[in-house]
């Protein structure tokens, strides 16, 4: 008998059910903002073995939205129950909770907008939601701890002002990773070693028309302050686990610069591995190589294609081999329409780690969209194949955004052009200098006469989404404007926008109707069909047993690296 096949006959397939215990996830389910990616997905996910990322994106809205909601299933105050300082809990509370829920004419009351120095109760709000989204993913419903496979968060590196406490306090509820992309995240593996310890934290916010090394450009934060503020110093006394840190790039190159330059302890500057994403990705995108990018007019001189999308061309192929030369064999893992047995085989078969994938996992049931835009997907999907938009110009942070196609949504120009423009979330301004030297945001989707007495430039704002109540809305959080559409007697209910990716056809396979009209499928689903022809074949031990065979070195505990990038 050949090695392979008494490897295989001595370690079965795992059985769908069977929850295997990894060391390093196979399977990451991508994070999802704001709030697509919520704790019961990034649960479930980790309860098949894999890795569930929770979206720390706006979680702060998100907490003090739901409690004026009402909370109707105590998820929140059941987590909250779980935070070691009560008397910030019972702060937020007394603040945002309404037992019997708002009333749908009533505006959701707010917290104030993100700048460099953020106040205690935006630091505590956010502190605090981004420790119960993770803790929620640990824990099973009677509170007991899962144990099962991995959570973690993900952060955008564009929105940089809530990103240090949000990590944070996924930090507190001990996280095990951290994946961050949507811009280059330098600083982060170095802040997370430093946040671990509880040290003080400088982070260099992005300003237009200031100098990097300008005081007025440093955010601080100092766990050592904040539990001063909250009236616990001890908190800051212990050490908190380092999660894992994963970058999501797009070429070899900015691997490579990441692995000199980032800011983090260690032979790969604190980075433990990389996700690579590919511009078929829901969510941003990465530019195409040498779309241009303007930083007066925030956007990329185009090369479009009749549709008007961003056009990717041979550059912008990631050359795998290359890419494991250059990465000193840390795992990775492929994303952007990856979500498939058979691409799953071929980055295994190239020495990666596994797949991310996102598109399939948004529409999962378990997944934080709303349940009537779910629905409302998953039907259309039910009657034929939708369309991705890549837009060049929609968000305001000058990357590409996958925009889903759906009649009377704000999709539409029309529909969207009929909205009044607005600007109250404010996660996507970025800071300016002023003339009076003081740091002002701004934001190309705000009212236009804003952003103009601002200094910004008319074209910047054409075309431009305000992505930041687009998306409260598809998690079911919409906010009642200040104004009123054109000709209507009521107030205006933002509306959705969503995104998703090319694979958005492929929820077909999944989705099934009940006998009410319903249509779902659920996140394990979605992992055992990529998982299913390589747990058939064995999983790991057959990945071992055909590199054992093959004389190559295995790697990472478990990944095959080919004999030709090894050493
Ligand atoms: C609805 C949706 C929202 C997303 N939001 C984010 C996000 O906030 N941050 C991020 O890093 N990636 C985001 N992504 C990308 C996913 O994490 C993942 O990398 C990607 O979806 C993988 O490709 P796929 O969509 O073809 O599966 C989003 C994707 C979708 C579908």
């Amino acid at each position: 008998m050949s090695l392979v096949a008494l490897l295989l006959t001595l370690t079965p397939g795992l059985s769908a059910s069977t929850a295997p215990v990894r060391s390093i996830p196979r399977v990451i389910q991508g994070g999802m903002g704001a709030r697509i990616s919520s704790w019961e997905l990034a649960r479930s996910v980790a309860s098949r073995g894999e890795l569930g990322i929770v979206s720390g994106v706006a979680m702060d809205i998100i907490l003090v939205r739901e409690l004026q909601q009402g909370d109707p299933k105590g998820i929140w105050r059941r987590a909250l129950a779980a935070f070691p300082d009560q008397d910030m809990v019972d702060r937020i509370m007394n603040k945002f909770y309404l037992p019997d829920g708002k009333p749908d004419s009533v505006p959701f009351k707010p917290i104030p907008m993100w700048t460099i120095e953020a106040p205690q109760q935006l630091l505590e709000a956010t502190v605090v939601a981004n420790f119960c989204e993770i803790w929620l993913a640990k824990h099973h419903d009677d509170s007991t701890p899962t144990n099962q496979g991995f959570v973690g968060i993900n952060c955008l590196t564009k929105i940089q002002l809530p990103n240090v406490p949000s990590l944070y306090g996924a930090m507190l509820a001990g996280c095990d990773y951290v994946i961050m992309g949507a811009g280059i995240p330098m600083e982060i593996p170095g802040i997370l070693d430093d946040l671990s310890e509880q040290n003080d934290i400088q982070y260099n916010i992005d300003v237009d028309y200031a100098e990097a090394a300008d005081e007025r450009t440093q955010q601080h934060f100092s766990p050592a302050k904040f539990w001063q503020a909250a009236g616990k110093p001890e908190m800051a006394e212990t050490t908190l686990k380092r999660p894992r840190f994963l970058p999501i790039v797009s070429s070899v190159l900015l691997a490579q610069s990441m692995l000199k330059r980032a800011r983090g302890k260690g032979p790969t500057k604190g980075i433990d591995g990389f996700v690579i994403e590919l511009p078929t990705a829901g969510g941003h995108n990465a530019p195409p190589r040498g779309f241009r990018y303007d930083p007066v007019a925030k956007s990329h001189s185009v090369d479009l294609d009749a549709r008007g999308q961003p056009v990717y061309g041979p550059k912008d192929k990631v050359d795998l081999a290359k890419f494991v030369k250059a990465t000193k064999g840390l795992p990775f893992w492929l994303a952007g329409s990856y979500a498939k047995p058979d691409m799953f085989a071929d980055v295994v078969a190239l020495g990666g780690q596994g797949v991310q994938a996102g598109t399939l996992f948004a529409l999962a049931e378990e997944s934080g969209m709303s349940d009537h835009t779910k629905q409302r997907v998953l039907s259309d999907l039910s009657e034929g194949d939708l369309s991705v938009f890549t837009d060049p110009v929609a968000s305001p942070t000058g990357f590409p955004f996958k925009v889903l196609e759906l009649e009377g949504t704000l999709s539409d120009k029309e529909r969207y052009d009929a909205r009044p423009r607005v600007c109250n979330l404010g996660y996507l301004r970025t800071g300016y200098l002023k003339k009076d030297g003081s740091v002002g945001y701004r934001c190309a989707a705000e009212p236009v006469k804003d952003w103009v007495r601002k200094g910004g430039e008319v074209e910047a704002t054409i075309g431009r989404k305000c992505l930041c109540n687009g998306l409260m809305a598809d998690a079911g959080v919409p906010q009642l404007s200040p104004f009123k559409r054109e000709g209507e007697d009521d107030r205006y209910l933002e509306e959705i926008l969503v995104t998703m990716g090319d694979d958005v056809n492929s929820a077909k396979h999944f989705m099934k109707q009940d006998e009410n009209g319903r249509w779902s499928y659920s996140a394990t689903d979605v992992v055992d069909h990529i998982l299913s022809e390589w747990e058939a074949a064995g999983g790991e031990a057959n990945d071992g047993a055909q590199a054992a065979a093959a004389g190559v070195v295995v790697a990472r505990g478990s990944s095959a690296v080919p004999p030709s990038v090894v050493g």
